[in-house]
């Protein structure tokens, strides 16, 4: 077999679907799309979920890609088995609609066999329980029975990605990789084939026959066409041709471990021969083992991490971002393993970038900011690794000693909210010794704590300086965001104190400090104050006069009055205030130059995650002038002003024209920030020292918090692409669903409404309809909140003008008019018209009704829909005819029952209908008949 590096297996994959007329389609985004059930893109089908499911019109039915994706259900054992990984590359072939199992097992043999070079003698596969068909497409391929393995649910049947879709049996292709990689008794048993846990046989390639679409409450509907999802791990493909021992061991992740072992001076391949020395309980052995699980790790971490950063998923506290935070504080804690004590994973990122920025031309686009969000979350972390881990080992000691086999919920939680060790790390960190986890517990202190904060924020509130003399902080953190300072006032439980000990909340002034204090909207900063070992974690700042209040909480060792102390600013959240503080200073300019003058700071919030404006202005302001504003401040980040700041007295400040914010005291001095021409205003607040760094302005949400008053709330930098990723997702979502009733409501001609653009902007929507006469349809700008409900409203009034403006020109189409009267029979005292009409309502039957009774006297209208599900009939006369003896409802009557339902009416008109709708043509038939006999005499 030849040793195909990575990327020719990429390349020979998707050329080979290529050449059978597949649509090679790239990666989609580590974030999926319009699919908030499902954290990450988990497999190459994730970006097709619409097309299984006919969400959307088909652009093509044939389609080949290769996929990042991020699994992270076994992150606990990556790094310790040969074939994990968090982030892998997918290839995938796919049929919507287009072939099904015949040719998708042909091309799965032929592509493996002929052009990856898969021995076929050693290709074993298995099929769903009760495949026959499966077996026998094997069969008739040169499979032979016995390397024909069926398995139940668990192991071949395959989805859906998140919790609804397209999902269904599926069939997978094994490589015997022969009886030495067997468990213990695999060779003697006879019973080991695929499905069995040990290392002989690795699937490499999964069909599935997409049949159902599961919703959410789990019931499967079959699909409308069935179609083929295939994925085949890029890495295991690899493993498998280049005979490596493990994914690791395959040449683009071979050469990102070489990258460390040249950062750490340890090899990698000794690493794993002193890990199998024959005593694994040597201390060499067991470092050996920890090496080379350390180099897994943070092999494939780095991975994930840049993928997921290069796609917009920056580390946080929750969500999606706590995962990659997670990523990253596992990877520094193996990190310590190679002897990594500062951060080292952010050194590699232009390096491992330059392996795949070609395929992943984001990665290259996004390298600058990979390297600084790691840097900064690995040096967070790094600041109290080493008292958690001391702690984890105090609190591990503790549990044996009390004899028990749980770790406590609260001790890791504590070590949680304290050392910030993510719970899932701590977890693994005690199973290594022998500990159970107690989940529950965890969760609950959690929640007391969210409780906790909620109602301290109020006490925080609360003036702890009254009776102290006046002292004044000095504020360094305009220039810097580290510095010294000596320690004037403790405060503990609201009072003062002398000290501070380990696990007490309070509050400390600095003679000196970089925080900044909550002012001008601008909220305090948070960070840590630390003295040697002893920290304390400072959760907010505030100001009392001039004093500056650190509150928070100390995490280890103690602090006492006059005693001196490194202060430092949390910088990544500092850096974006900034963006947002400066960005509101633009917003400001925007406003007063576009609006005029009359505007008026009334308020403002200036915060990490977004910014909020209050002004004056009579009126809510115009999409058009929204548009405008966003144009003006971006335009001013992308001129680039220099930011200066000058402090001035009060009356040279005013000579300047710097706008004042209204209701503020200003004292003697006051600091004047000026933007280019753009801006210039009186503020304490911190800023980018120029506008280009804000990167991008995006108004979210315009409204009103009272009278006479507007509110903008914007955001800048980072969260403007957090904000269009989330908005664009719920937005994608609720198209599809839009997408979804509209064809269920119109049938196929709603079909040609369907929108089919990934993500569509508003205003392509809103286009799109209106030219369909939906004039109703108002879609709105502000995506802030409740899209989903936005469009739903908008998609039912749409239907609503559709199906009413659909029934009018049905009513007054001329040609149906005459095609009416051309049925007609004359009785002698009266004309009877009739006609079948597919699908319409009854209403618009009785309109055309209408429509023809006063084109003549003497008229019975007789007519009927066929509908999918049932028939209907309405008739309708003028009342000459009732004069004559005709009854509505009664001819009804007859004609419902040969329907197999029920009608009835009034004398002049009358509806009805049955489930029978086969039998509508003798329905109408018999009542045209019957009011013959009525109208010559016949019958009476
Ligand atoms: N969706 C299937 C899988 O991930 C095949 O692509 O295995």
């Amino acid at each position: 077999m030849k040793r195909q590096s990575v990327a020719e297996i990429r390349e020979i994959f998707l050329n080979y679907f290529q050449d059978k007329s597949h649509r090679v389609v790239p990666s989609s985004s580590l974030l999926p799309a319009g699919d908030p059930t499902l954290l990450f893109t988990t497999a190459g089908m994730v970006q097709f979920k619409p097309f299984f499911t006919g969400a959307v019109e088909l652009p093509y039915t044939r389609a080949t890609s290769c996929q990042k994706c991020l699994r992270t259900t076994d992150l606990e054992v990556v790094g310790r088995t040969e074939r994990h990984c968090t982030f892998f590359e997918m290839l995938g072939n796919f049929s919507f609609g287009d072939y099904f199992k015949e040719e998708a097992i042909s091309y799965a043999l032929d592509c493996s066999v002929n052009h990856l070079g898969f021995d076929k003698e050693k290709i074993w596969v298995t099929v769903y329980s009760d495949d026959d068909e499966a077996e026998k497409i094997w069969l008739s391929k040169g499979i032979p029975k016995e390397r024909i393995t069926r398995l139940g649910k668990k192991d071949n049947f395959w989805g859906p990605a998140g919790d609804s879709g397209a999902c269904g049996p599926c069939s997978e292709l094994y490589l015997d990789r022969g009886i030495e990689k067997g468990g213990p008794d695999c060779a003697t048993s006879g019973t080991c084939r695929p499905g069995c846990d040990c290392d002989r046989f690795l699937e490499f390639w999964n069909i599935v026959f997409n049949q159902f679409n599961q919703d959410t409450e789990g019931n499967l509907h079959p699909l409308k066409q069935t179609g083929i999802d295939t994925g085949s791990g890029l890495e295991r493909v690899a493993l498998l041709l280049q005979g490596a021992d493990s994914v690791y061991d395959t040449d683009e992740l071979r050469k990102i471990i070489s990258f460390y072992e040249e950062l750490s001076g340890i090899k990698y391949d000794e690493a794993v021969a002193l890990s199998k020395l024959p005593d694994q309980k040597s201390e060499r052995a067991r470092t050996a083992a920890n090496q080379k699980a350390a180099f897994r790790v943070v092999t494939d971490h780095i991975r994930s991490v840049l993928f997921s950063i290069g796609d917009g998923i920056y580390p946080d506290r929750t969500g999606r971002g706590y995962v990659i935070r997670r990523l990253i504080r596992r990877a520094t804690l193996f990190g310590r393993k190679l002897n990594f004590r500062e951060p080292f994973l952010y050194k590699l990122v232009d390096r491992v970038v330059e392996i795949y920025k070609s395929r992943y031309p984001e990665l290259g686009r996004n390298a600058i900011a990979i390297a600084k969000t790691i840097h900064a979350e690995e040096e967070l972390f790094l600041k109290t690794l080493e008292l958690g881990l001391e702690k984890i080992e105090t609190l591990v000691a503790k549990t044996k000693a009390e004899g028990k086999k749980t770790f406590s919920g609260a001790d890791a939680f504590l070590l949680y909210g304290t050392y910030g060790f993510p719970a899932e790390m701590t977890e693994e960190i005690v199973a290594e010794q022998g500990f159970d986890f107690d989940k529950q517990g965890f969760q609950e202190e959690l929640e007391k704590d969210r409780q906790f904060s909620r109602e301290s924020w109020k006490a925080n509130k609360v003036s702890l300086m009254t009776g102290q003399s006046a002292e004044k902080t000095e504020f360094l953190g305009y220039s810097s965001l580290l510095g010294k300072g000596n320690i004037i006032y403790l405060f503990s439980d609201n009072k003062p104190a002398k000290v501070l000990k380990e696990g007490q909340a309070g509050a400390i002034v600095l003679d000196k400090t970089p925080f900044y204090p909550e002012g001008g909207g601008q909220v305090g900063d948070t960070g840590f104050l630390r003295q040697g070992k002893n920290v304390f974690k400072v959760s907010d700042t505030q100001k009392e006069n001039d004093v500056i209040l650190h509150f928070g909480e100390m995490l280890s060792g103690e602090f006492s009055v006059a005693q001196e102390l490194e202060a430092e600013v949390e910088a990544v959240r500092r850096e974006r205030l900034r963006f947002h503080h400066s960005g509101t200073h633009l917003l400001n300019g925007a406003l007063r130059s576009l609006l005029g003058d009359h505007v008026l700071q009334k308020g403002s919030i200036v915060s990490a995650e977004y910014l909020r404006f209050d002004f004056s202005h009579p009126s809510a302001l115009t999409s058009d002038e929204i548009r405008k504003i966003e144009s003006w401040v971006n335009e001013s980040i992308r001129k680039d002003f220099q930011v200066s700041t000058k402090e001035l007295g009060i009356d040279d400040a005013k000579k300047t024209g710097a706008v004042a914010t209204f209701g503020e005291k200003y004292g003697d001095k006051v600091r004047v920030v000026q933007m280019g021409d753009a801006s210039v205003e009186f503020c304490g607040g911190t800023h980018v020292s120029h506008t280009g760094e804000i990167g991008y302005f995006f108004i979210k949400k315009e409204s009103s918090p009272g009278a006479g008053n507007r509110r903008i709330e914007g955001v800048c930098g980072p969260a403007v692409i957090e904000t269009f990723q989330n908005r664009f997702a719920e937005l994608t979502e609720s198209v599809q669903n839009l997408n979804l009733k509209i064809k269920s409501e119109l049938g196929e001609e709603g079909a040609k409404l369907l929108i089919t653009s990934p993500v569509p902007g508003p205003d392509e929507i809103r286009e799109k309809l209106e030219k369909e006469g939906a004039t109703a349809v108002t879609f709105f700008r502000d995506l802030s909140e409740n899209v989903a409900a936005k469009i739903e409203e908008s998609a039912s009034s749409f239907l609503k003008t559709k199906r009413s403006l659909e029934s009018r020109d049905f009513e007054n189409n001329a040609s149906i008019i005459e095609k009416v009267f051309a049925s007609s029979v004359e009785t002698g005292v009266g004309k009877i018209v009739s006609a079948i009409f597919e699908d319409k309502d009854p209403n618009s039957l009785k309109g055309l009704s209408d429509n023809l009774k006063v084109r003549e006297k003497n008229l019975l209208v007789i007519l009927g829909s066929k509908n999918p599900e049932n028939a209907s009939v309405v008739i309708t006369c003028s009342s000459d005819l009732v004069a004559k003896g005709i009854h509505c409802g009664n001819l009804v009557k007859t004609a419902c029952e040969v329907l197999g339902g029920k009608g009835g009416g009034k004398p002049d008109m009358a509806q009805g209908g049955g489930k029978e709708k086969q039998n509508l043509e003798s329905a109408i038939a018999g009542a045209v008949n019957e009011a013959k006999q009525i109208l010559t005499g016949e019958r009476v």
